[in-house]
């Protein structure tokens, strides 16, 4: 399929090749949002996010909204196609027959939410409350191209009910020491139970006929047999990362950069047994170059590994966020042009280069980069 600028069409097979369209996500309205199961089990015991909640100071959300449009213009000036989603009114409260919680969060990450395989941009179900309406904010990008692209495949993930038999009450305890969440990460008894599928898009690396998912807080077993079903022609393979005591979020634990290289955190290591997947099929994984900084800013909820958090732009180019001068001069050596964002700034409104983007378009075909598996057609 070929690309032209003035037609809109939803392909993207993968993490790395030529991007041409792209949604950027916006820091309007963002809140904080009040204690509830899942955002409990993932802000640390010592983050200045605990016990607070409410709209975030204007002033950094006008700056989050400033480097986010900067990015943009940035990305349209090398060419690429630009949308961006439509805040709705993140003050309001969530009221279901199942839960309530007191508002909303926002639409900086449009990574969290929609998953773009091929020709279908799935909105995945996610797993925090607050969360539960986030799809609306892009709905009027997602009903333009299902008018304008006759291909496309607009789906939606079943709603999950997200009651309380959603995630375990272990969880709930007011502090959990770190050795503790580290154990529990290790025999993989998260926040999320399997009462019903869940998934967050940004656990799910896109690799052509290949999906890599984290089993982790965000998205749970059952979730990851929905994106299987849903997906036949694909193989699915549930990952794991251990040495996370928050696992939420593929994006800055492991990072394709183009056929062949994933960079991994060294505190964050693939397990020995899933190694074999990516390296007997051509990859090198290759160990993260450490972050520039000791914290993450103030009133995030990332860690300092957002450093990895970098949007690929084509296989020769990345973007790496602008203070992060040792993952650039590590993608330098391997190869990539650099391009630096400036994008700290708007860490806290949900995460970094990868987290505030979700692909509508790039180039290519849906490839096999594992070529020693089974062809998952062949049943
Ligand atoms: N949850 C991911 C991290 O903070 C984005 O490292």
């Amino acid at each position: 399929m070929s690309w032209s600028p003035d037609r809109t069409q939803v392909n993207s097979w993968n993490e790395w090749d030529p991007l041409r369209h792209v949604i950027v996500g916006r820091a309007t309205d963002c809140h904080i949002p009040r204690p509830e199961p899942a955002v409990n089990a993932k802000v640390p015991e010592d983050s200045d996010m605990r016990g607070r909640w409410g709209k975030r100071p204007q002033e950094t959300i006008d700056e989050g909204n400033e480097l986010l449009d900067n990015f943009a213009e940035k990305l349209r000036r090398r060419g690429i196609r630009v949308d961006r989603p439509e805040p709705i009114d993140f003050s309001q409260p969530v009221l279901t027959p199942d839960f309530e919680t007191g508002s909303q969060f926002g639409c900086m990450p449009p990574r969290d939410l929609l998953l773009t395989v091929g020709n279908q941009i799935v909105e995945a179900t996610m797993s925090y409350r607050c969360r539960w309406f986030e799809y609306l904010c892009y709905r009027p990008l997602l009903q333009r191209y299902w008018e304008e692209d006759p291909e496309f495949r607009h789906e939606a993930a079943p709603k999950p009910r997200l009651s309380d038999r959603s995630y375990h009450s272990e969880y709930l305890a007011h502090h959990i020491d770190v050795d503790t969440r580290l154990e529990w990460t290790r025999n993989r008894f998260f926040v999320t139970t399997e009462h019903e599928p869940l998934f967050d898009a940004a656990d799910v690396l896109r690799m052509g006929r290949d999906l890599v998912v984290q089993h982790g807080f965000t998205t749970n077993l059952k979730g990851i047999e929905w994106l299987r079903r849903h997906f036949p022609d694909h193989r699915v393979h549930a990952v794991n990362f251990p040495g996370d005591p928050y696992p939420t979020h593929i994006d800055a634990t492991f990072t394709p950069i183009r056929p062949g290289l994933i960079l991994n955190n060294p505190e964050r290591r693939l397990p020995d047994e899933q190694r074999p997947l990516f390296e007997k099929n051509g990859w090198e994984i290759v160990e993260a170059a450490r972050p520039a900084h000791n914290a993450p800013p103030p009133l995030c909820y990332s860690s300092v590994w957002l450093s990895m958090n970098v949007l690929v732009l084509d296989p020769k180019t990345v973007c790496v966020e602008k203070s992060e001068v040792f993952q650039a001069e590590q993608l330098d050596r391997l190869g990539m042009e650099v391009i630096e964002i400036d994008l700290r700034g708007a860490y806290a409104f949900g995460g970094g280069l990868h987290c505030s983007t979700a692909d509508v378009y790039r180039e290519g075909d849906c490839d096999d980069y594992f070529p020693g598996l089974k062809d998952p057609s062949a049943g």
